[in-house]
């Protein structure tokens, strides 16, 4: 038997990688792995405001399926919790609990979208979005974030992308892999041209609490857009540090009903998967309850720190152009591979983890706009970091042109 075409056509460059990584292994190197963005796999601790509650849900026996939407008292935590940190107006009626934001990402391809139907995504991107594109026969078109511009979204060029088919335009702010948060002026730009059109924005805001700079702001798109219809995705894989609990949330603002009839869709798609994880659920809840100051501001502080001393380094390089990222912890360097040997990003990022063992992910892998560029976590200890930068240093002076 044959398999399908929209599973045949799909590829998440993140995990692809791993293949790669294990023949390495496999001959007994060990690698530096900065190449995923989980900070439990570098002995960052899930928080006990998350922790304890789930011992107490279990022994309240918290075991039974929940409410396919959610449990209400969580979705009443949730919305607090929003609009205490962003003065949304959401209330627990309009949130959808799913396991992770990547369940709420599919159910929204699948709801709101039509084989045809054209989905903007951001250049360079997360790869779920142009992942469900592929499943879902949604045609992506890719609108322009360069590192020269902060790798902000180019607002002329999602106007010129616009059409009737357009569905939703997808905005990430802070960006995986940019790092790039979107200043307001952007957003409410990208907020006046879908209003245009009868399309909507999804926007991810998986990571708007780890911003690493001072006087940073990260802008809800939802308290921009006021007529303009918003769906906010946000968890508990990173800020909460818990990835691995496959826990998040949407939230729907549409004041006019303009999507009420595929949000309701959603809602109805999550009947099929029965619930999320009750257990999880009920921790949640208090956890959004809870004070986050017990581990949030050390663990901003650390990923500070590890920032810093990558991109001083990266910087330093020769042939590589870099933009500070300003929240998450991913970096996004882009090379000039007129000065190198490499021919690809791909290339590059095989050549390191061959040669001197550390896994990074080829830029491209990213979305078209990623081309030459490649994503690295800096999640790992100062001393891994460091080691990291001297053998990308010593294959760069290897591999230039002469
Ligand atoms: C921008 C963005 N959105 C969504 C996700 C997936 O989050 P979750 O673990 O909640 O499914 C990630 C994970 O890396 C991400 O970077």
């Amino acid at each position: 038997m044959k398999i399908s075409n929209r599973t045949a056509n799909f590829q998440y460059a993140i995990r692809d990688v791993l293949t790669v990584a294990a023949e390495v292994e496999a001959q007994g190197h060990k690698l530096i792995k900065l190449n995923i963005g989980d900070p439990i796999k570098y002995h960052f601790k899930t928080p006990k405001l998350l922790t304890e509650p789930l011992k107490y849900a279990e022994d309240e026996n918290y075991n039974f399926y929940a409410d396919s939407q959610g449990i209400l008292e969580f979705r009443e935590a949730i919305a607090s919790y929003e609009n205490r940190k962003h003065k949304v107006g959401v209330t627990a009626d309009k949130v959808v609990v799913t396991a992770g934001v990547s369940e709420g990402i599919q159910m929204t391809f699948m709801s709101f979208t039509n084989p045809g139907d054209q989905v903007l995504i951001p250049g360079i991107h997360y790869p779920s979005y142009s992942g469900n594109a592929t499943i879902f026969d949604v045609d992506p078109q890719y609108y322009k974030t360069v590192v020269s511009d902060c790798f902000y979204p180019d607002s002329d060029h999602i106007r010129s992308l616009m059409n009737e088919k357009t569905k939703m335009v997808i905005l990430n702010t802070p960006n995986n892999p940019t790092g790039s948060v979107y200043p307001e002026k952007v957003i409410k730009e990208i907020v006046d041209i879908v209003g245009e059109y009868d399309a909507c924005i999804i926007s991810d805001e998986t990571y708007d609490e780890l911003l690493l700079d001072e006087g940073l702001k990260h802008t809800a798109t939802a308290t921009i857009a006021k007529d303009v219809p918003v769906i906010t995705y946000n968890g508990f894989s990173k800020v909460f540090l818990a990835p691995g609990w496959r826990l998040g949330y949407a939230y729907l603002q549409d004041p006019d009903n303009k999507i009420s009839d595929p949000w309701d869709g959603l809602n109805k798609l999550t009947r099929l998967r029965l619930c999320a994880s009750t257990p999880l659920q009920k921790a949640g809840t208090e956890a959004l309850k809870a004070d986050q100051s017990t581990y949030l501001p050390e663990t901003i502080k650390t990923l500070k720190e590890r920032r810093d001393l990558m991109y001083n380094r990266l910087e330093n390089m020769e042939g590589i152009s870099v933009y500070k990222p300003e929240a998450a912890f991913y970096i996004f360097p882009v090379l000039d591979l007129e000065q190198f040997t490499w021919k690809s990003d791909k290339e590059f990022v095989f050549d390191f983890l061959r040669k001197k063992h550390v896994l990074t992910v080829f830029g491209s892998g990213f979305g078209p706009f990623g081309e030459n560029g490649f994503r690295m976590v800096y999640l790992p200890t100062l001393e891994k970091i460091e080691e990291a930068m001297n053998k990308l240093e010593d294959l760069l002076n290897e591999n230039r042109m002469k």
